[in-house]
């Protein structure tokens, strides 16, 4: 059986054809064209006013951060299990991450665990659409709501996933999209920022590009900005895989419900999944061991899994350990699927019996 990795894309001869025009034609006067189509597009999609293509998600999450008015003193409530992106970028403005633990049967932000951390310096909630699995927004909007917090949606991972009839990256304030190669579209590094907002897009504009105004001279800048906006070639590939996100989304789950089948009826593993009412674009399924019925540790499992060519991944540290926090509070449920957590191969091209072959695998450890 030949490797599997953990992720990888599914690129058609039409993205090849698009990125190619675009290496070929989007200079001179194109040298916009392919970025302000994919904006163009962005907001289309996910029909919201405004959407800037940017280098990547966390580029695109330090706007937010930025754009929101974080500062030294605030406090923002987030999850303590995802890619270190989502803190570090509000740490980036000076504010503090409120690190909280997560519902089990999502791995997202448990909505209950927000409103145990709201203080009188809380301005926001960043929240993670994990694994590409919607989080509780309508719990979240309403404690926001009641709080007067901005939301930042960290969409990184859940493109194409949707909250009720709502695109994840369109509810909150701010959305965050990655098109990072391991993603469920990809354009090798991109990133959108979506908001409806127009102080908050006012913001984000101006810092994505250096904070130039043009204002006294040409190339003249008002505010210490930053160069993050997108480039044509990879906008063109984040375009068309944004065009096909359907299709991308349903073999996602496809996929997803091959694993489902087979460890439906398997006490030791139980999957990660979608509520009710919600549509994942399960970018990265995961399962739950039972470590008190399993033979085998997690990272054992998964490093054994290796030797055999199956590449797996263990739950995200719970970031409120890292050096840079160092809070060492334990958040039960995040640092369990730390230590009990599996995320699966999934990529774009994986074939039902490789699904079996990873299944039996995992399996014969546990
Ligand atoms: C939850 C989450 N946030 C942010 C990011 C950062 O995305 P990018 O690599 O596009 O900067 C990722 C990417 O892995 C992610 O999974």
């Amino acid at each position: 059986m030949k490797d599997i990795p953990f992720a990888g894309p599914w690129i058609t001869d039409v993205e090849i054809k698009y990125v190619t025009e675009a290496a070929t034609y989007g200079h001179y006067e194109n040298c916009m064209k392919y970025i302000l189509q994919f904006e163009k597009e962005a907001k289309e999609y996910f029909g919201v006013k405004y959407a800037i293509g940017t280098h990547c998600a966390t580029h695109a999450l330090h706007l937010a951060c930025a754009a929101i008015g974080l500062k030294e003193g605030d406090e923002v409530i987030t999850t303590d299990h995802s890619w270190i992106a989502t803190a570090y970028t509000v740490t980036y403005t000076g504010a503090k991450c409120v690190f909280v633990d997560i519902d089990p049967k999502t791995l997202c932000i448990d909505p209950s665990a927000i409103k145990n951390a709201i203080t009188d310096k809380t301005k926001a909630i960043m929240l993670v659409h994990n694994f590409g699995i919607p989080a509780d927004m309508d719990e979240i909007m309403e404690i926001a709501k009641t709080h007067n917090l901005k939301v930042i949606e960290d969409a990184a991972p859940a493109m194409g996933a949707k909250y009720k009839s709502k695109l994840c990256g369109s509810i909150g304030d701010v959305g965050c999209i990655s098109f990072h190669g391991a993603k469920i579209a990809i354009s090798g590094e991109g990133g959108l920022f979506l908001t409806n907002d127009d102080e908050i897009y006012k913001n984000a504009i101006l810092l994505s590009d250096m904070g130039r105004t043009d204002s006294v001279a040409p190339f003249w800048s008002d505010v210490l900005g930053y160069e993050y906006r997108i480039g044509n070639l990879p906008a063109a590939m984040a375009t068309i895989q944004m065009r096909r996100i359907n299709e991308l989304v349903d073999n996602k789950r496809k996929i997803y419900s091959w694993y489902e089948k087979r460890f439906n009826g398997v006490d030791k593993v139980i999957m990660v999944k979608e509520k009710p009412g919600t549509i994942a674009n399960y970018t990265y399924p995961s399962i739950w061991i039972d470590r008190a019925k399993s033979n085998s540790s997690a990272i054992n499992i998964i490093k054994s899994l290796k030797e055999k060519g199956i590449h797996c991944r263990p739950g995200f540290p719970p970031m409120n350990f890292f050096p840079v926090y160092d809070v060492n509070v334990l958040n039960k449920v995040a640092y369990d699927f730390f230590s009990n957590g599996i995320v699966l191969p999934a990529p774009h091209n994986i074939t039902e019996s490789e699904v079996d072959y990873v299944v039996e695998n995992l399996l014969e450890l546990i």
